[in-house]
Parts: C-alpha cells; structure tokens; sequence
C-alpha cells in the first residue's frame, strides 16, 4: 500500500520502501482537516492527528471531519505527549514568521521518533524569498518561500529518501515529475525525509 495521505502521494511509493503505515501521523498546519480524513480513510490503523492555528477550520476539523485530535495551535508551541511515526508539513512553513521558524523546526524534530518520516511540501524558489501574501495585496501580510526541506537535510539528520520540483498547477495531478522545465514563479516541491541519528553520541 502506498503512503497515500492524498493522491499526490502515490507517486512516492517507490521512493520510500516501508513506510509507516500503522503509527501515529500529524499534520502540521491541516486548515479543516481534509488531508487527516483521507489519511484515516486509507490507513484505518493509524492514528491521525492535527496542529491548526484557526479556530474556525479547527470546528471543522474536529465536528465536521470528525477529528478529534485536533490541537488548535502552531507549529513552534504544539505538544503531544507521544512522539510521531509521520509528520506532513505542507504548504505551511512559508506562513511561519521568522521569528518562530526555528522553534517550529526544533518543535517539529522533538515529535518525530527516530526514524520516522518527515513530509515537507511548499512553494519552491531557488533561495530565500519574502512575498507580499498575493490575495491581500494592500495589507501587510507576508510569506516565505524557499526549500524548506534543506533546514533539516544540510545538518545530516534528514537525509532525503525523494525530492521533487515540479509546477505547483500540476499538484493536482501527483504528476511531479514529467513536465520539466518549471515557471520559477509557479514551482513547487515536495520531499520525503528519514530523520537519523546515526551520527550521534552513544549515551
Ligand atoms: C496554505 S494552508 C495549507 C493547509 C493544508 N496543510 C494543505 O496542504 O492544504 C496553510 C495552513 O497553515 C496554517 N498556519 C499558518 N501559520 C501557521 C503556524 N505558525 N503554525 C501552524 N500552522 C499554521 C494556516 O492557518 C493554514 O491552515
């Protein structure tokens, strides 16, 4: 069965070997839920769980879903009591503010075991970039887009089992692979992330 959390994900598989299908998943960042529902849809014996700082989609999450696990929050100052076999994070470090981008890493590595799986998703430029948030132009609104699946790789503690850049219109389609060259104003990644500690201090 493939890491299937939504259709994107089936083009992974080959990638990943022996994905943690049966653990604990969070997803960082879930807005209402829909990718945590589907994730329970297809893996039964998982337990899904969610961090979102809207209260509103957080309602939807947990009364329409059907999603109790629904921590309303954000990714530097969520805590769970058990660690996670899966972490998802897509689309959401480019709303992190500066400030609170690198508790939000540490945060993030602190609920992932050893081992398990780091799915980073995002807007995708070449090095760091700072918008203007597009649909409120006139508001001081920003994000910030860069690969953010590099934060975690370059330190040697994530090597990446799969990553792709691919044109953000063909997400949709989990097509990620077979429309070079992309629009660098319209590129995406995604990238599947194995956190270990090999290189550690034996205790
Ligand atoms: C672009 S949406 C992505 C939603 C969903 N993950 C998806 O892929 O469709 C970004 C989500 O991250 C949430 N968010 C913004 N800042 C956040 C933060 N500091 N920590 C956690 N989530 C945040 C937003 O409220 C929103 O639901």
């Amino acid at each position: 069965m493939p890491l299937a959390v939504d259709p994107h994900y089936d083009r992974l598989d080959p990638a990943l070997g022996t994905p943690h299908l049966a653990g604990r998943i969070l997803e960082v960042g879930c807005s209402d839920g829909w990718r945590l529902e589907r994730a329970r849809e297809r893996f039964p014996s998982a337990e899904v769980f969610g961090v979102e700082p809207g209260e509103a989609a957080c309602v939807v999450a947990r009364e329409k879903r059907g999603l109790p696990n629904i921590e309303c929050g954000t990714a530097d100052s969520f805590r769970f009591a058990e660690p996670f076999d899966v972490i998802l994070a897509p689309f959401v470090f480019h709303w992190v503010d500066r400030a609170d981008l690198l508790r939000s890493v540490a945060n993030l590595d602190s609920h992932l075991v050893p081992g398990g799986l780091l799915i980073v998703q995002d807007f995708h430029t070449p090095g760091f970039r700072r918008n203007r948030y597009e649909h409120l132009r006139d508001e001081d609104v920003w994000t910030y887009k860069q690969d953010y699946s590099r934060i975690f790789v370059e330190p040697g503690i994530y090597p990446s089992l799969f990553h792709s850049i691919h044109d953000y219109d063909h997400f949709e389609s989990g097509d990620f692979q077979s429309h070079p060259p992309v629009a660098p104003d319209n590129a995406a990644m995604i990238a599947v992330l194995e956190k270990t500690l090999d290189a550690r201090y034996s205790t």
